[in-house]
């Protein structure tokens, strides 16, 4: 049997890279979807897509996950969920002394302030059914990564852990699981924002990692899908490092 047959998943950041990678690990294990991004056209082709390959019910909601009202509404509007993965993110690529208050503050809103908006407001609606959710951090969570420099990802990655940790001793009553992924280098389109044009760049970060090649985002997509699985029903607060063995040297 499949293992999220009626459940509800919405993924943030789902048109594209990771996030439309655990869209389909869920909509394969029988969850129906709510692919959740601010781009609207690559959304829903995502969304038709989807369906077609995998039969699931996919539906498509432009959201700007730092829009506070925005994401209370589809919280307040939406089927029950019972399953949230927080992938929305960017990164900003500047050397720290270059980084414009601007730079910063977005990357703070979508990354952080998003995933704890849609924590918060989604959370409600979890509450005495079993919820899951699944954040993802990152590698950059842990330590610095090089040679690319992104001070504002890093702090926020890192506080996704953070707030991982807190939201499941405080919700483990709730009956609200809450954990987090840490994908190593992982072949989407925001490692173009932090120097994969360059064959170099992308040389030195396969030699850092011991497995010596770039994660898949289907990769990824399995293990977010482990932790938003009843099979995992134990583990709460935990962040599972995917990482080819990056963290480990
Ligand atoms: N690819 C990697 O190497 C890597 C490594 C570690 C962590 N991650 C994390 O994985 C997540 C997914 O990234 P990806 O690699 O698939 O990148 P990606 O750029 O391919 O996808 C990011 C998605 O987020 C969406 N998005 C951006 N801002 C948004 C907003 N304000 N509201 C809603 N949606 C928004 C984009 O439209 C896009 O669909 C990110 O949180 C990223 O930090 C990626």
């Amino acid at each position: 049997m499949n293992p999220l047959n009626g459940k509800t998943a919405v993924v943030t950041g789902a048109a594209q890279g990771i996030g439309a990678a655990v869209a389909h690990k869920l909509a394969v294990q029988g969850a129906s979807v709510i692919i959740a991004d601010v781009q609207a056209d690559a959304a829903r082709e995502r969304a038709s897509k989807l369906a077609a390959a995998t039969g699931a019910k996919v539906t498509v909601e432009q959201l700007d996950v730092t829009d506070s009202q925005a994401v209370s509404r589809l919280a307040e509007t939406s089927e029950p969920v019972d399953i949230l993965i927080n992938n929305a993110g960017i990164a900003t690529n500047a050397a720290t002394f270059d980084m414009t208050d601007e730079a910063w503050q977005r990357t703070l809103d979508i990354n952080l302030t998003g995933t704890f908006l849609m924590c918060r407001e989604f959370g409600k609606t979890m509450r005495g059914r079993s919820g899951a959710i699944v954040n993802v951090s990152s590698i950059a969570g842990f330590k610095a990564t090089r040679p690319e420099v992104h001070v504002g990802y890093d702090a926020t990655k890192a506080a996704i852990i953070g707030l991982t940790r807190t939201l499941a001793a405080e919700w483990a009553s709730e009956e609200i699981r809450v954990n987090a992924v840490a994908p190593g280098y992982a072949n989407t389109d925001i490692l173009k924002s932090v120097g994969a044009e360059s064959p170099e760049t992308l040389e030195q970060w396969k030699a850092q990692v011991p497995q010596g090649r770039l994660m898949e985002p289907a990769e990824i997509a399995e293990v977010v899908a482990f932790l938003a699985a009843p099979s995992s029903s134990a583990v709460t607060g935990h962040v599972l490092v995917a990482d080819g063995g990056y963290t480990a040297w």
